[in-house]
């Protein structure tokens, strides 16, 4: 297993460009399953988690064909085996994103149960009850979601809490569907508004993505189109902490702002310089970074995804921060290994309290989700001396590239095969 090995104390400089988005990619590639003609999509991020997706929808008939350097051509007019198996959904819960499109594709879909994951049990009843509302037929056997119906009919639904993949699951359901559908308390991150605009170009009848009303008038059937995947905000944001934390000045390019308004937010509280032009972000480091409180919540709220990265941020910084997670319930792997570097973290449920430390060591830590990694990695490019992050394929479903844009930014990084 790889693992990678960080020579801490570099500031980071320079530039580097961002990806496209892995949560936008997902779920769009998801609906290549809704029309016979292609799909041809650019600025795909190359990461593991995109080819677990290929490899689903692969075995299920979709033609897949490379594009270019990170572009992509998905010909689903072959689709004859709507089944997401166990094995091939194990390794990513993003997987259920298949039901929605193929139970409106083909009229029915078997799709593995994704299970438990490190970070909470994370159910997909929400997207279930939205199915069942638009007339399916669900049961729940053996580990499987099996679904049927023979045309998906327009409904109201309500969900019990803010769920992006439930609401692209339900959006990409809803736009094949007889009649309007409406969905309430839809998640607003701009990941849903990227698969929104896919679903448009392809023929989709839809309005009101990025509010928490999305309203879907289902039309008899899609067509092909072509769509370039949104910058990863999170990526973005990853790098401007790891920036921040090692006392750096970098600008990241082929990315945007306008997304990242919390985060920017809180790194302007911590001190930070922050430039913003229409495709790129410059950061400067202060002396010395404040620490800065901050609770975790749905679009456009600060995103739980980058909880970690800030925790990491404080270790360093000038007094003491308290970090809320409210949206997963095990959410704080990564304060143990940070401790093991040094730093002062009490966790109380929820609520993790970070005292900044003069400085932090190296040692060797264990990645243990995907953006828990990521802190661990902004941790060990500040700690003096040698970390060695321990199963890094976390780090290679979400981060492309991760080693040779540090080692870009000056970073002294290696992978450890
Ligand atoms: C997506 C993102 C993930 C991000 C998360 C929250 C993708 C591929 N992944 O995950 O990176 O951390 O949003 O921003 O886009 N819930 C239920 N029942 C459901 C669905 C959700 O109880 O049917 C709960 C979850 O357990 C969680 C909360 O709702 O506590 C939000 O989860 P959700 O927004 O669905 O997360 P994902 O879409 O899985």
């Amino acid at each position: 297993m790889d693992k990678l090995l960080i020579q801490g104390g570099t500031p980071l400089s320079g530039e580097v460009a961002i990806s496209g988005a892995k949560n936008a990619a997902l779920p769009i590639l998801c609906a290549s399953l809704l029309c016979a003609e292609p799909l041809r999509l650019s600025n795909v991020p190359h990461l593991n988690d995109i080819s677990t997706m290929l490899r689903l929808i692969a075995q299920m008939g979709v033609g897949v064909t490379l594009d270019g350097t990170d572009g992509l051509l998905l010909d689903s007019s072959g689709l004859n085996n709507p089944l997401a198996p166990y094995d091939m959904v194990k390794t990513m819960r993003a997987s259920i994103l298949v039901l929605g499109p193929l139970l409106a594709r083909c009229g029915e879909a078997r799709v593995s149960l994704p299970g438990g994951c490190a970070i909470g049990a994370r159910p997909v009843d929400q997207h279930i009850k939205g199915l069942q509302a638009m007339g399916a037929e669900v049961h729940v056997e053996n580990g499987y979601v099996h679904a049927k119906a023979t045309r998906l009919k327009g409904a109201r639904i309500v969900t019990d809490m803010v769920t992006v993949t439930g609401t692209e699951n339900l959006m990409m359901a809803a736009v094949l569907a007889d009649g309007e559908t409406v969905i309430e308390n839809a998640a607003r991150e701009p990941e849903v508004v990227d698969l929104a605009n896919c679903l448009v170009a392809m023929g989709a009848q839809i309005s009101g993505a990025g509010t928490d009303i999305v309203r879907i008038r289902g039309v008899e059937r899609l067509h092909g189109a072509t769509h370039p995947i949104m910058p990863d905000r999170i990526e973005t944001g990853t790098y401007l902490c790891a920036a921040a934390a090692t006392g750096g000045a970098i600008r990241l390019l082929k990315t945007s702002a306008a997304y990242l308004d919390a985060v920017v937010d809180k790194l302007l509280d911590a001190g930070c310089d922050i430039a913003v032009e229409r495709d790129s972000i410059a950061l400067k480091a202060p002396q010395k970074l404040k620490a800065v409180s901050l609770r975790t919540a749905p679009y456009p709220a600060f995103p739980t995804d980058m909880q970690a990265q800030f925790m990491a941020i404080n270790c360093v910084a000038e007094g003491s921060a308290v970090i809320r997670e409210t949206i997963f319930e095990n959410r704080f792997m990564h304060a143990v290994e940070l401790i093991r570097l040094g730093a002062d973290i009490r966790i109380d449920a929820n609520n993790a309290v970070v005292t900044g430390v003069a400085r932090l060591d190296g040692a060797t830590v264990m990645a243990t989700d995907l953006r828990a990694s990521a802190s661990l990695v902004i941790a060990g490019l500040v700690a003096q001396g040698e970390t060695l992050i321990e199963r890094i394929y976390h780090l290679d479903r979400g981060y492309e590239r991760i080693e040779e844009k540090l080692m870009k930014l000056g970073a002294l990084v290696k992978r450890v095969h």
